[in-house]
């Protein structure tokens, strides 16, 4: 096995967050972490030094990566800028866009009546918050994107908006969410590169190299 990668850090995000309501409510999603998982481990088999910071999953830490669990978003922001600097930054986590305005620090009463309507806030972006960076911005930011339809026109727009320079398109109009196969397409400003559908392991390999042959060229 050769090792492109080596003495290249790349930091990532991956799993859903969960924010909380009070101590046993939260707000969170579907993601499995499988994806992110399995690329944190394909990065680190090509040599990375991986730090992943995750949201809660039922997926054990991956050999030969360094796993920092958190739980809601602000908490990813955070784990992420101490784990800086990175060559790379890659964003697969599925961060809740929006937390309870309040995270009450006692059980609500279901037979009150005391939850009459939950107010809900914004949370941090975190692949624009790198990708904005002044200082200590990772050489390649790479986000992902979870489309239904016009994948790649609607890439191309998160791309722009996000300011990161690879946006990985999956299209979960399948079983994707959860499941174990997947198709990407990687987006970048002036080049777009298409996988075949495959197991996220095998995904994860592919888009694990073309990392390490954009790395040799720009970081
Ligand atoms: N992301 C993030 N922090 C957020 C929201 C998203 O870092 N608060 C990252 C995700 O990890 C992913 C990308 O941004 O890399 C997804 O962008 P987003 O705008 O959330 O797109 P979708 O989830 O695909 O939703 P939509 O197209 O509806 O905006």
């Amino acid at each position: 096995m050769t090792s492109p990668l080596a003495g290249r850090r790349i930091v990532m995000t991956a799993g859903p967050t969960l924010e909380a309501i009070d101590p046993v409510r939260f707000i969170s999603n579907r993601s499995s972490g499988k994806q992110g998982y399995a690329l944190a481990s394909a990065c680190a088999e090509l040599g990375a030094e991986v730090v992943l910071v995750s949201g809660p999953t039922a997926l054990n830490d991956p050999a030969g990566v360094e796993t920092v669990r958190i739980e809601s978003a602000r908490d990813m922001l955070a784990a992420v800028e101490t784990a800086l600097p990175a060559d790379v930054f890659i964003a697969v986590a599925a961060v809740a866009d929006w937390r309870p305005a309040e995270a009450h620090d006692r059980k609500i009463k279901g037979n009150k009546g005391e939850m009459g309507s939950l107010a809900l806030v914004e949370n941090p972006d975190i692949l624009k918050t790198i990708s904005q960076r002044k200082d200590e911005r990772p050489g390649l930011v790479i986000g992902f994107a979870a489309e239904t339809h016009e994948v790649e026109d609607h890439a191309r727009q998160k791309l722009a908006r996000k300011g990161c320079d690879w946006i990985v398109a999956n299209d979960v109009s399948g079983d994707v969410m959860g499941g174990d196969e997947n198709a990407i397409a990687i987006v970048s400003s002036d080049d777009v590169w298409r996988s075949q559908r495959a197991s996220k392991p095998e995904i994860a390999g592919l888009i694990a190299q073309r990392i390490a042959q954009a790395v040799v060229e720009t970081c």
